[in-house]
């Protein structure tokens, strides 16, 4: 083997990229897109705060997460592939593939549901992945859409390592063990498996029952366990609460019931010589060619799916400090507002003079939502999930001049009510997802399931300082 150039192995610093919008965030991280000044190609750069993780104490987790990424290497393309990390006094870096065609999860909603022509090619490329963990010997532990990313040819990459761990890696004792696992749930409600809420050790068959909840939202649009709260949620795991639409596929349910099973052991393919070859065998996958899957289906309308243009600015200086971090974050959240200018990083959303109303009004008759809004400028929108009874709704949130805080449905495109404003509208962010929005009548139960309930508060904080001034003052 050649001896690895210069270039291959000098440490990168922030200065070797440009950093533009914020692509993800995690309860630890910031995911930005970036570009790398010296070849122009995109990357996606994690960045996570070590202050933050060292007063959370999630070292071990970070530490593991770099550990697993290396492992998985760039041998299975179903993997976004660590390039380089590097850190500076404040901040971890891992440099990692951008995912050009965003998150299965999108894919889902916007489409309502897969074929099951679509289900099939998915599932089996997450089956492919899922055998190439277990030969590592690598537990995910938080499978779930919002990890499954697209690339620019629409084939999977598997992110977020965070919470995953390595087979036969932990050497602490059995009671030290059980201990750490009472106090350490991980994964996401909706998919976590009924052993890792019982407190028992999560194998690669905790990654089987999360493809099974995965299989079914392709085929639904929904997710099998659904609740108001997570304890409802984790109910319903626990007894196999759950039905199929009459509509379901019938093998595809066939396969599904034999992944949601209680027992890890008794999953369809964890038990298997040969993993995972009892479902490549499943009728579902009939007409799967294993070892070369081909193509991806045309499973989406390519005039709305086309990747997101590329939004770094040309005149971005490279490397990350703290106020560039900040800007992009509350500069960059709503997509349909335009970028503020970088010498104003403090400038509230309502600060506008007449003449930048006028433009942005003039810029927003482009905006479908233009219609609902009776002629108000929109300081910010963003999809949230609207809780009331069993079942959350999806709805468009726009805040407006008036002020007015619209809710739309997005399928429909039907405005289905308004969060009355009075001097008594208060916001309660509850954590990076949630948050509460107080009327003298009602309590609306909001969810941003991008993490930007901190920033929803902070705009609708400013639009009440804006209109009930006197209100600050007290
Ligand atoms: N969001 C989080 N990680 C990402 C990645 N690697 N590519 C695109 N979007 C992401």
């Amino acid at each position: 083997m050649p001896p690895p150039t210069e270039e291959l192995v000098r440490k990168r610093t922030s200065e070797d990229f440009v950093f533009g919008r914020v692509i993800g965030e995690g309860s630890f991280s910031t995911v930005y897109l970036a570009k790398d000044v010296h070849t122009n190609r995109e990357f996606a750069i994690k960045v996570l705060e070590k202050r933050h993780i060292i007063r959370e104490k999630k070292t071990e987790y970070v530490t593991r997460e770099k550990k697993i990424l290396l492992t998985l290497g760039s041998s299975c393309k179903y993997f976004v592939h660590l390039y380089f990390t590097f850190q500076d006094t404040d901040r971890l870096y891992f440099v990692l593939t951008y995912a050009k065609n965003g998150e299965l999860l999108q894919q889902i909603n916007k489409d309502t549901c897969f074929s099951v022509e679509c289900t099939k090619y998915y599932s089996a490329e997450l089956v492919l992945a899922l055998e190439y963990l277990n030969a590592k010997g690598i537990v995910h532990r938080d499978l779930k859409p919002e990890n499954v990313l697209f690339d620019e040819n629409w084939h999977i990459l598997i992110t977020d390592f965070g919470s995953a761990k390595m087979l036969g890696e932990d050497k602490s004792s059995d009671e030290e063990n059980q201990r750490r696992r009472k106090y350490s749930f991980v994964g996401t409600a909706q998919y976590v498996s009924p052993e890792i809420l019982n407190d028992a050790e999560s194998t690669c068959a905790s990654d089987l029952w999360a493809l099974g909840c995965i299989i079914y939202q392709m085929l639904t649009g929904q997710m099998p366990f659904r609740g108001a709260s997570e304890y409802l949620i984790f109910q319903k795991i626990l007894k196999l609460d759950y039905e199929f639409p009459q509509s379901f596929d019938k093998n595809a349910e066939d396969l599904v019931k034999k992944l949601l099973v209680i027992a890890p052991s008794g999953r369809l393919g964890a038990t298997d010589q040969v993993p995972y070859k009892s479902i490549q065998e499943h009728k579902f996958f009939r007409d799967i060619k294993w070892d070369n899957l081909g193509p991806p289906p045309k499973f989406f309308n390519k005039s709305d799916s086309e990747p997101e243009m590329v939004i770094i600015p040309d005149d971005l200086e490279p490397g990350l400090d703290e106020e560039k971090a900040s800007r992009l974050h509350f500069e960059m959240l709503s997509p349909q507002t335009p970028p503020r200018k970088k010498s104003e990083p403090n400038r509230k959303i309502t600060d506008l003079n007449q003449e930048e109303i006028e433009q942005r009004l003039e810029l927003q008759k482009s905006n479908v939502y233009h219609e609902l809004v009776e002629g108000n400028l929109i300081l910010k929108q963003g999809i949230i999930e609207k809780k009331k009874g069993i079942f959350p709704k999806r709805r468009m949130l726009l805040l407006t001049f008036g002020p007015h805080l619209y809710y739309v449905d997005p399928v429909t495109m039907i405005l289905k009510g308004e969060i009355p404003w009075s001097e008594d509208l208060r916001t309660e962010a509850k954590n990076f997802k949630k948050f509460f929005v107080h009327t003298p009548n009602r309590i609306y139960y909001l969810e941003d399931p991008d993490g930007y309930a901190l920033e929803w508060c902070k705009a609708i904080d400013e639009v009440k300082a804006h209109y009930y001034p006197s209100l600050q003052d007290s």
